[in-house]
């Protein structure tokens, strides 16, 4: 069931969404550069050469900047704001550009605009096919149409069985020693051992059942979003994202291999249904997201399978709620479900469990409280996510705190409404690990067919 994109039907129109957003993310990106004084001398001394700089564009891009030609850059991706920085770099005003994608005169376009402007008689979805439109002025020339009407009819097809679905999910702590001893050759020191055995089974579990995409939830810890930025859910839908320097020099790990695509798919449907989303492109991944892949694939020069990160804000107050998360996640799985490919998804939540980095309390560990969280995670997510934030601080210490995030792929399990069953394959808990109690669920998502086909 493919999202409704309606807007994509409005005549002369391209609504810049994530889609539009990948397509043109590195001209989009060039004309940013453009900002720069110097930047804007040294393209304009020679433009070819200054394009080619650019890795990332295609020649197609190339030679709609070098033709001036606005209307094809916005059908490669260009956003009229970031394309107005090129434009400004050419001496063109916003009414030199918006005109010149009309097919109109400059002069006869400034009469347009003196008159009155365009009318909306004749340009709403309905006109769109009508021979008289008046946008554009020439049918012939509507290559944004075209393309529009194009996405739109191959998007009406219907290909109910060809979705996304949603295999397991994973549930983990992240402690960066972890990471570490792993790095630093240790994993077989007794201390450490006791650690990864309790993934023994999970790294076998893993690659029996490699998805295609993991939907990894985690929180960066002051590494790509410090002060300056607070974002409290943010989507990774760029192409890659390298492994941060956390201030030991970055890990000796892979870095990810985002899924743009599905990635601006769930962007769509998570903010349809009222999350306020932040849509990141750019940025270092830091060990909330690392270490859960060390410990489920060990050390590998490629991680296996895309990854898309989602990151949740536990660092500053106010932080969401459990129940947020909750809800988060039953709105994820109808996104990752509505998504018209065949491929497999797992949903990993990590962070977590009990421990206090802070203060004289640092080192708190609640064993009973801990276990309590992962047997109710099962058997009453809906009840556990109600449990308000001081009683994380209180019983599991103040990064306890990061196990909200473990919601987001409990609620994205098919047995919360009831349309399949969930089953626990693997349950670890081992304390200690640094200053934090180890937890670790793997639960198999079983929806029932006729369920999830039906929807
Ligand atoms: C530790 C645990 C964490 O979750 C973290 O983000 C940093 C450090 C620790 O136990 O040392
Ligand atoms: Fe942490």
């Amino acid at each position: 069931m493919a999202l409704d994109k309606s807007y994509q039907k409005v005549p002369g129109t391209t609504i810049f969404d994530a889609e539009q957003s990948a397509k043109g993310y590195h001209l989009n990106q060039f004309c940013m550069s453009l900002m720069k004084a110097e930047n804007r001398e040294r393209f304009l001394a020679d433009q070819r050469a200054y394009l080619d700089e650019w890795e990332g564009l295609s020649e197609e891009q190339k030679q709609a900047v070098l033709d001036v030609d606005l209307n094809e850059c916005i059908r490669l991706g260009g956003n009229i704001y970031f394309l107005a920085k090129w434009g400004a770099t050419l001496g063109l005003s916003f009414q030199q550009m918006a005109g010149s994608m009309t097919g109109m005169s400059e002069e006869d376009y400034r009469d347009l605009m003196l008159h009155g402007g365009r009318s909306i008689e004749g340009n709403r979805i309905a006109d769109r096919d009508r021979a008289d439109a008046s946008v554009p002025t020439d049918p012939q020339a509507d290559p944004i149409g075209d393309a529009v009407k194009e996405a739109a009819a191959a998007r009406e097809l219907p290909a109910p069985e060809q979705h996304a679905t949603i295999t397991g999910a994973v549930f983990t702590s992240h402690v960066p020693a972890i990471g570490a001893a792993l790095d630093l050759g240790k994993a077989d020191e007794p201390y450490w051992k006791r650690v990864f055995d309790g993934y023994e089974f999970s790294k076998a579990w893993e690659q029996e059942n490699l998805p295609d995409v993991i939907f990894l939830v985690y929180n960066d810890h002051a590494t790509a979003f410090d002060l300056a930025l607070i974002p409290t859910f943010v989507l990774g839908t760029g192409a890659s994202y390298p492994a941060a320097d956390e201030g030991y020099g970055p890990r000796p790990v892979p870095g990810i291999e985002g899924d743009p695509d599905l990635a601006a798919h769930i962007a769509h449907s998570l903010i349809r249904d009222d999350f306020d989303l932040t849509l990141v492109n750019e940025m270092t991944v830091d060990h909330g997201l690392t270490v859960p892949l060390s410990l489920m694939f060990g050390q590998v020069e490629k991680w296996p399978c895309k990854v898309i990160p989602f990151h949740v804000n536990v660092v500053q107050y106010p932080v969401p709620s459990g129940a947020r998360c909750f809800a988060l996640g039953k709105a994820l799985r109808k996104a990752i479900e509505s998504y018209d490919r065949p491929i497999t998804v797992q949903v990993w939540g990590t962070g977590g469990m009990s421990h206090q980095l802070q203060g004289p309390r640092a080192g708190l560990i609640n064993r009973e409280w801990d276990n309590a969280f992962l047997d109710r995670l099962v058997d009453d997510p809906a009840g556990l996510a109600q449990v308000p934030h001081l009683e994380y601080v209180e019983e599991a210490g103040s990064e306890g705190i990061e196990l909200v995030m473990w919601f987001i792929a409990r609620g994205a399990l098919s047995d919360i409404d009831d349309t399949g069953d969930v089953e626990v394959v693997h349950r670890f808990y081992h304390v200690p690990a640094s200053n934090t109690a180890v937890g670790h669920l793997i639960l198999e998502n079983k929806p029932r067919s006729d369920a999830a086909d039906g929807e």
